[in-house]
């Protein structure tokens, strides 16, 4: 796939010339649980602030949280039945963004004027996700990321962890969940030992912009590498970025094999430092209950969320001149400059001149 340079901006070939990448993605917003029909919640996505809601049939509709007829947030309003409507004239809209009743001109029939540009919705693994551009059949992904983790069941559990909020950007936090430096230091006594700090080499493939990344056979020595471990050892990580905001890992104990894991990270960027987290975790789980699976996975992002928020620039500079970086650096280098390549702006430095 090839790219084309308009406004500073890199895409691969297809997409709309002026849309931002980031409109293109498909983004989580919230967990369909949190939704239930008659329900809808106000989201902040990409620095917009957007309303999600749910139908009383069940289906999903999300837009921009502003009425067209005077600007109030329809976050405000209520839904009723198979309709949103405005809490202050009382303007109706379906899930598709048509007015279907003004109440102060009942006999009239309101037209595309008045209705709202509805965003592309989804439900899958437990998410609701949008897409905030128009629909483009050149899109990153046509679809949510998919999730090849093991199926539930056989002593697979599959939990949705989060949302976690945290104060940094979604690209820092991305490559955080692809840095296995870190885990000697900020995860020491269960995903890493000071004593045992040296990660193997490891390759990455970078696929080109539209491709994504891959990093295979990383290996780490980790006391305590998932809920059921009792020993310390060397785990293999595999990683797999399939879009910007989004990554997955699969861990396999090496004196372990039946062992099965794998981690997503769902991440909305909110505002540049403002970013919402889910992990979706399906994982040999033994007699371990959601609660404790859960109960991990919380203690280990507080120890990640000390040092994201804290991170300068707060903004993940992709001039790879930035921040001195060393040989075993590279998934994240690759990460930095596959964002470069795609012409991410959202919650990163640029390279080269300011736009
Ligand atoms: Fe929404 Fe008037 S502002 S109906
Ligand atoms: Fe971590």
């Amino acid at each position: 796939m090839g790219c084309h340079r308009l406004g500073g901006r890199r895409h691969p070939d297809g997409y709309p010339a002026m849309m931002p990448i980031e409109e293109t993605l498909w983004l989580p917003v919230c967990a369909g649980a949190q939704l239930p029909p008659g329900h809808l919640q106000a989201i902040r996505v990409l620095g917009q602030d957007r309303v999600v809601w749910r139908a009383a049939d069940g289906r999903l509709s999300a837009a921009p949280d502003r009425c067209p007829h005077r600007g109030t947030p329809l976050s405000m309003g209520q839904v009723q039945g198979d309709r949103l409507v405005c809490p202050y004239h009382g303007w109706a809209f379906d899930i598709e963004g048509r007015c279907r009743h003004i109440p102060a001109l009942a006999q009239v029939v309101p037209g595309a004027r008045q209705a709202v540009a509805c965003h592309a919705v989804r439900e899958r693994h437990g998410l609701i996700w949008l897409r905030a551009g128009a629909a483009h059949e050149s899109a990153l992904l046509a679809e949510p990321p998919p999730f090849d983790g093991p199926a539930e069941g056989a002593g697979i559990r599959r939990v949705l962890c989060g949302p976690y909020d945290v104060a940094a950007s979604a690209p820092r936090v991305l490559e955080n969940f692809l840095d296995l430096a870190h885990f000697a230091f900020v995860h020491a006594g269960s995903l890493g030992d000071p004593d045992h700090a040296a990660i193997g080499d490891y390759r990455v493939e970078a696929g080109g912009a539209g491709r994504g990344l891959r990093a295979t056979g990383c290996r780490a020595w980790q006391p305590k590498s998932n809920l059921l471990a009792q020993t310390g050892e060397m785990v293999e990580y595999r990683y797999e970025v399939p879009a910007p905001y989004c990554a997955v890992l699969s861990k396999c104990p090496e004196r372990w094999q039946d062992y099965q894991e794998s981690i997503a990270l769902f991440a909305l960027p909110q505002d540049p430092l403002r970013t919402r987290v889910w992990f979706l975790i399906a994982m040999s789980a033994g007699d371990r209950s959601e609660e404790q699976i859960r109960a991990f996975q919380d203690a280990l992002f507080e120890q990640d969320r000390r040092i994201l928020e804290a991170q300068r620039p707060a903004l993940l500079p992709l001039d790879p001149r930035a921040e001195a970086s060393c040989a075993i650096d590279r998934l994240s280098l690759a990460y930095r400059a596959y964002l470069g390549e795609l012409g991410v702006r959202f919650g990163v430095l640029p390279t080269g001149p300011a736009p």
